[in-house]
């Protein structure tokens, strides 16, 4: 009677997980942390860059312009909200930056695709004569 049994397994050994090095972002100079540097009123290009269903990516004014239906025009920040990378290409109906791989949506700059958790933030853009302008 009495047996007492102390069950003492060697606790698990948890602290040896080891983190891996974070890749560094940016590199080869397209780490943009700023965002647009265009004023009213300034000219980006022809609206006929801007392709129907796609975008148009003005990298010195950090701004993309998109066309989601003919005639409609809209403008964000192309700096991507994850770690400042200039977005890269648009395609597929996105605004995407290959730093990580975030895309935007070309209608209102909502993230569709991680990591970035917040959306573009808008520029606002007109048609003026045929030239998208900064409003
Ligand atoms: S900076 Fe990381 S996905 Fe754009």
């Amino acid at each position: 009677m009495g047996i007492t049994r102390r069950t003492t397994l060697a606790g698990a050994a948890a602290t040896g997980v080891g983190v891996p090095l974070l890749a560094a972002c940016g590199k080869g100079g397209s780490n943009a942390s700023a965002g647009p540097t265009a004023a009213a009123g300034e000219k980006l290009g022809p609206a006929s860059d801007v392709p129907v269903g796609g975008g148009t990516i003005y990298a010195d004014q950090r701004i993309v312009v998109t066309q989601p239906s003919q005639g409609t025009f809209e403008g964000f920040s192309a700096v991507c909200t994850h770690q400042g990378c200039l977005v890269s290409t648009v395609s597929d109906g996105t605004i995407n930056c290959t730093c990580h791989g975030s895309k935007f949506s070309i209608q209102d700059g909502s993230v569709e695709h991680g990591p970035a958790t917040s959306p573009l933030s808008r520029v606002e853009v007109k048609d003026d004569g045929g030239q998208i302008t900064t409003a």
